[in-house]
């Protein structure tokens, strides 16, 4: 697999950088994950927008306009076409490499930049019956306050994943002190109850996905289904009818066991095909 560094292109095992980038001593940079289906890109536009905010939220140089960026990371992805169908690009931006390891931000000193591609599985099939279930445990949101920025120092997210999968669960799902549901350790999530689909409002406890984003446009603009932005207790997130996360990996997938207990009657829903259709056809 060919990776990208800072205007280099090379053999992703080959690729170094230095113990004193920040990005290794600090967590201090900002991070992208883009899909790519048989060369096309979903979200594109809105992940290059997100990483270009993030950097200018902890001042970290941006040396690309959004269409650089476009064209550098499709390239990428025609470079390593052979690597298969479908691909995600891990884009990583670090502040860069200091003389000592000293906490201001330095000046002049460079950004590292950092792309790989990556193979990610087929979408799943629109089929309630064939589609990958998943099952989540619950546990109190203890990372930062700051979770709309996607920060490379993922230590907080790493914990509560791997409260989930030690437990033999795929996921982590998030609650805050007053037990309002945030989002999971790697996606966000919706509840559906009555029909109406809802997720937590966009702020400072939650990462802005993106497919979250295209869900709720795509959802909107069609117009058949009841969907909203708001508060959500725990106490309605276990007592929902269904329950999907959302990420550039996993799209919507829908989970069917929470803590041990069935979501809804324990079987895919059929909302989250109605919401899987509309999103599908309208992601690229
Ligand atoms: N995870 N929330 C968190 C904490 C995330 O890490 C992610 C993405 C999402 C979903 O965002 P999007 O729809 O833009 O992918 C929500 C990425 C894929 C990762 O770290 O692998």
């Amino acid at each position: 697999s060919i990776s990208y560094l800072n205007g280099e292109y090379q053999p992703l095992a080959e690729a170094r950088i230095s113990p004193l980038d920040r990005g290794f001593l600090f967590g201090d940079g900002i991070y992208e994950v883009i899909p790519y289906y048989g060369g096309k890109s979903v979200g594109l536009m809105p992940h290059i927008n997100r990483m270009i905010n993030g950097l200018a939220a902890i001042e970290i140089k941006n040396s690309h306009t959004a269409e650089e960026w476009k064209t550098l990371l499709d390239d990428l992805v025609e470079r390593n076409a052979d690597m298969g169908e479908n691909l995600g690009v891990y884009v990583h931006i670090s502040r860069g490499t200091d003389v000592k390891r000293y906490h201001p931000y330095p000046e002049n000193v460079e950004p590292t930049i950092f792309c790989f591609c990556f193979g990610i599985k087929d979408p799943e099939p629109l089929d309630r019956s064939a589609v990958t279930q998943y099952s989540l445990v619950s546990t109190e949101d203890l990372r930062w306050q700051r979770c709309h920025i996607k920060s490379t120092a993922l230590l907080g997210n790493v914990m509560h994943f791997q409260e989930g999968y030690s437990t033999g669960a795929d996921e982590a799902l998030l609650y805050n002190a007053n037990n309002e549901l945030t989002e999971g350790s790697s996606c966000n999530v919706f509840v559906v109850k009555d029909g109406k689909i809802s997720t937590p409002i966009q702020d400072n406890q939650i990462l802005p996905g993106i497919t979250r984003r295209i869900i709720l446009d795509s959802l909107k603009s069609d117009g058949n289904l009841d969907v909203e932005e708001r508060i959500i207790t725990m106490d309605e997130v276990r007592n929902a009818d269904e329950l999907w996360i959302t990420s550039s990996s996993k799209e919507i997938a829908p989970v069917t066991k929470l803590d041990g207990q069935p979501v809804g009657n324990g079987e895919v829903g059929e909302i989250w095909e109605q919401a899987f259709k509309v999103y599908t056809a309208s992601k690229f």
